[in-house]
């Protein structure tokens, strides 16, 4: 059996105190709730919220480039984001990206089910918060924050469905997107599934 993790209740309760998306920044900022990555980190990336978003796209953390720059997707993962954002017709500048685990794991590993476990407390509040029409999840790790670890992306990606009282369309990760090269099906599938979420939201 899984020992109770304190952190996860406490950061729960810390969260849903948190009346605004601003409020809830200053308090992820001063978050040590996993030791190792909060003694690594330059920055705690909390997210981008702007008031326009009604798409929230959650990627799995933060890699080096974000953790310098203290906001999600600014590599060349983000770049390629931003301009497959733009291909379907929707502007970075209005929409809500967040990442399941605030601070940077070294070099750039999956966060571990523990992080991600207490760091959902945050992404849960600001998705409640931020109140989007649709979420895009970007891989595996966004994936199982959604819908649990026994699920695999291949079997949902590209299908949007009901859930907690928005809708959820999962799809792949602009790293495997990267990966696999501009002929690969990562790649393909991100674009068609990010024009689904254009026209979701038309
Ligand atoms: N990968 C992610 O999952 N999130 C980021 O913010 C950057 C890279």
């Amino acid at each position: 059996m899984r020992a109770i993790d304190p952190a996860v209740g406490a950061i729960a309760a810390a969260a849903a105190s948190c009346e605004s998306l601003d409020t809830l920044a200053d308090v992820v900022r001063g978050c040590v709730a996993c030791a190792e990555l909060a003694s690594l980190r330059t920055s705690v990336v909390v997210g981008d919220f702007p008031a326009t978003a009604r798409l929230l796209l959650v990627g799995e953390g933060p890699g080096a480039n974000e953790d310098v720059a203290g906001r999600p997707f600014v590599g060349k993962g983000g770049q390629l984001l931003d301009s497959l954002l733009a291909e379907a017709g929707l502007d970075r500048a209005h929409v809500a990206v967040a990442n399941v685990v605030k601070c940077r794991p070294p070099g750039n590993r999956t966060p571990t089910p523990a992080e991600a476990r207490r760091c959902t407390g945050w992404l849960d509040r600001q998705l409640a918060l931020c109140a989007p029409s649709l979420v895009v999840t970007l891989g595996l790790s966004a994936l199982r924050w959604a819908s649990g670890s026994g699920i695999r992306l291949r079997d949902v990606r590209g299908v949007v469905r009901e859930w907690r009282g928005t809708r959820l369309l999962p799809t792949y990760h602009p790293s495997a997107a990267l990966r696999f090269g501009p002929a690969g099906e990562p790649m393909a599938m991100l674009r068609a599934d990010l024009r689904t979420a254009a026209a979701e939201l038309s």
